[in-house]
């Protein structure tokens, strides 16, 4: 696992833009798991901008859609695919053709779920995986507690999820009571993955994630014992002292020392 802590949101943005845009240009026919939310929308940012100046191609890359709310049609700028359409495919010029959307507003969202997920085994899983991290620990609507085999599925919202999403729908109890996600076992399988953390309000899922014990109370600490993950966070997202003498044990101290090494000291 390698952790980069950025001074701010900005640096943080920068930062997995820039190890993004590297990855694409290796891996131009990638298929790439893109996230909705407040944290990577500066990410979209700078990653349009590299692209609009020529660092990487997007012509031959697959989209898969990370999660969705459930009866919410794409065309409503609510759901996250009009979301993740307005702030990421237009800027980077990626047609709906190159994207499996996981069809939230499906009249049968079981059959749609095992459509997503046989275009996942036909593009022989994910290559890249970029996730938020949401303050209950959930990643792409995996809500705890949940088993990290948990394939494509339907899942209802926590009570957490659901006062965190309040300020896009103008009230808790606006917000779609259910949800699709890609499931845990296909972001643990992906080859890489890339999670970006901002924010104090989620210094306690980072902390939980990284060091507690790897639990479905903690979906996101599945990645503790899943290769080639990436997490980038901002200072005021990092649960620990970057300098000072605060002491380092187990887990904690070998994280650190593989912050340090990321950090290239
Ligand atoms: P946020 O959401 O980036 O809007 O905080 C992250 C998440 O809940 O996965």
């Amino acid at each position: 696992m390698h952790l980069l802590v950025a001074e701010d949101y900005d640096a943080l943005s920068r930062m997995a833009a820039r190890l993004l845009a590297d990855a694409l240009r290796a891996q131009p026919r990638a298929s790439l798991v893109l996230p909705t939310g407040n944290t990577p929308l500066g990410l979209y940012r700078e990653l349009a901008a590299l692209h609009a100046r020529g660092a990487f191609d997007t012509a031959r890359l697959h989209v898969f859609q990370l999660d969705e709310y459930l009866g919410v049609t794409p065309d409503d700028p609510r759901s996250f695919y009009g979301w993740i359409r307005r702030v990421a495919l237009d800027p980077l010029g990626i047609e709906a053709e190159r994207v499996v959307r996981l069809r939230g507003d499906a009249p049968d969202p079981d059959a749609a779920c095992r459509e997503y997920a046989a275009a996942v085994r036909d593009a022989g899983g994910f290559d890249q995986v970029v996730l938020g991290l949401g303050a209950n620990g959930h990643l792409g609507f995996n809500e705890p507690p949940a088993d990290p085999a948990s394939p494509t599925r339907m899942v209802r919202l926590s009570a957490e999820t659901l006062a965190s999403n309040a300020r896009y729908w103008g009230g808790e109890g606006r917000v779609p009571p259910y949800a699709v996600t890609c499931g845990m076992a296909n972001i643990l399988a992906a080859r890489r993955k890339l999670l970006l953390v901002s924010g104090a309000e989620k210094r306690d899922a980072l902390r939980r994630a990284l060091d507690g014990p790897v639990s479905p109370e903690s979906p996101a600490s599945y990645l503790q014992h899943s290769g080639h993950v990436t997490v980038v966070a901002d200072t005021a997202a990092w649960p620990w002292p970057q300098r000072g003498k605060a002491r380092w044990s187990g887990a904690v101290g070998r994280l650190r020392r593989l912050v340090l090494a990321a950090a290239g000291r």
